[in-house]
């Protein structure tokens, strides 16, 4: 185990360009070599997680060069086949849970396994729809990976109203649906991301999307998606990290540029424009930008629903941690079967800083110091979890500087994390 030592940064000015979002990478790379023909990717997400599935639909037949830094994906004209060995999704949730849906329609047997952390995520959630399009899938006990799939048996297309709000299983479902006879048809309680519905219609395939309420009815045709040159900004949940660090920094003003425009994903700046914090959202070369500047932040209610899957948790606790009052995560369930339980993990956070922290059922409270310079030194174990490193590398740098043990984590979305943060000291 190493541990990496952060520093508080007395300044920070400059602008960090973070890397490509991660979900339309991955849904690149998947809709790619499903099509039949030549595919460009510019901005593909660095992290681990993406290069699984990069080399997984390489295993599955598709051919994947690099010419003057544009990664082109032939699909191969026949369709994908079956690869001879388990397909190792690493840490990967989303590769797991969107391939699930690819590999009902590949003719052939498949196993998807994951590490440690990955193979501790609950798959029925992908399984019982696919089960109910005639998909042949299972996991182990309790559908656990590894996920076994036989695919190419006759899929219908379902009518599916998603139990939890779920980007991924939206996903799984739709990419099934490429290959059903009939519609298919998903039900969001509340909007999650809209990127595999835009996408797939960017892949001219027959998808039509209507927002009914705070929900969503998406609708697709069986189709085959067509090459086509992808570029991908930058992931707005990497974003959240500097926009975070930046409003509890005492000293900062810092940008963050060339983002994914999507409003299901921007729910974290809302949150934090609520607290007092001084992050503005500008168009800047034709893509949103991030300004943010010190500020004093006040404690507020944040609902799950407000920021759907809650990936910008762990550092908005970060933010509660140094806001004056206490701040009510409510309905935080999904956090504790992410790649970590982070309703541990980000309690577990605020409590190194030195704050008091306490939960009831699905809701966890923070009790705020005032200011980022109220906290203490600490250590903390990253464990398998991304997140939580990044959102400690945060507390440590704006606060009195910390021990991060597990670091080595962020590799799996943002690699050059570390130097991205060092770059605006
Ligand atoms: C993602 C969906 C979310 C999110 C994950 C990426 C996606 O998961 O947490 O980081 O790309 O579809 P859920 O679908 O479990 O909410």
């Amino acid at each position: 185990m190493t541990e990496l030592f952060v520093n508080l940064a007395p300044v920070l000015r400059g602008a960090v360009r973070v890397p490509g979002d991660k979900s339309a990478s991955h849904r690149a790379v998947l809709i790619s070599a499903m099509a039949d023909g030549e595919s460009t990717i510019e901005g593909l997400s660095t992290g681990d997680d993406v290069q699984r599935t990069l080399s997984i639909v390489e295993a599955l037949g598709a051919s994947i060069s690099t010419l003057d830094g544009k990664l082109s994906i032939l699909g191969p004209h026949e369709g994908l086949v079956a690869a001879t060995h388990p397909l190792d999704c690493g840490n990967s949730g989303t590769a797991m849970r969107l391939l699930a849906g690819v590999l009902t329609g590949v003719p052939g047997t498949h196993e998807l396994v994951g590490d440690e952390s990955l193979m501790k995520r609950p798959m029925g959630r992908v399984i019982d729809p696919l089960r109910s399009m005639g998909a042949e899938i299972s996991g182990a006990a309790n559908d656990l990976p590894p996920v076994a799939i036989v695919g190419g048996s006759t899929l219908a297309g379902i009518d599916y109203q998603v139990p939890t709000p779920s980007a991924q299983v939206k996903s799984a479902v739709l990419f099934a649906g490429l290959k059903a006879v009939g519609t298919t048809t998903v039900h969001e309680a509340i909007r999650t991301r809209k990127t595999t519905e835009n996408m797939l219609t960017e892949a001219l395939v027959s998808v039509t999307s209507k927002d009914e309420g705070v929900g969503r009815v998406v609708s697709l045709q069986p189709g085959r998606p067509m090459p086509r040159h992808w570029h991908i900004p930058g992931d707005p949940s990497q974003a959240a990290f500097f926009a975070v660090l930046g409003l509890i920094h005492p000293n900062a003003s810092i940008g963050v540029v060339k983002l994914l425009d999507e409003d299901e994903r921007t729910g974290y700046i809302g949150v934090l424009q609520r607290m007092g914090g001084l992050i503005s959202q500008k168009v800047k070369d034709a893509h949103p930008a991030l300004q943010i500047r010190s500020s004093r932040l006040l404690a507020t209610e944040i609902f799950a629903a407000e920021i759907p899957s809650v990936d910008e948790v762990p550092v908005l606790t970060i933010a509660a941690a140094a806001a004056t009052g206490v701040t009510s995560f409510r309905d935080m369930s999904e956090l504790r079967i992410k790649e970590s339980d982070r309703f541990a993990g980000s309690m577990m956070l605020a409590s190194s800083v030195g704050c008091e922290v306490w939960s009831e059922g699905d809701d966890f409270f923070v009790r705020g110091l005032g200011s980022a310079t109220n906290f203490v030194h600490f250590a903390v174990d990253g464990g398998l979890d991304h997140r939580i490193v990044m959102a400690a590398a945060v507390a440590a740098t704006a606060g009195r500087g910390g021990v991060i043990a597990n670091w080595e984590t962020v590799e799996s979305s943002y690699p050059q994390f570390f130097d991205d943060l060092s770059s605006i000291q």
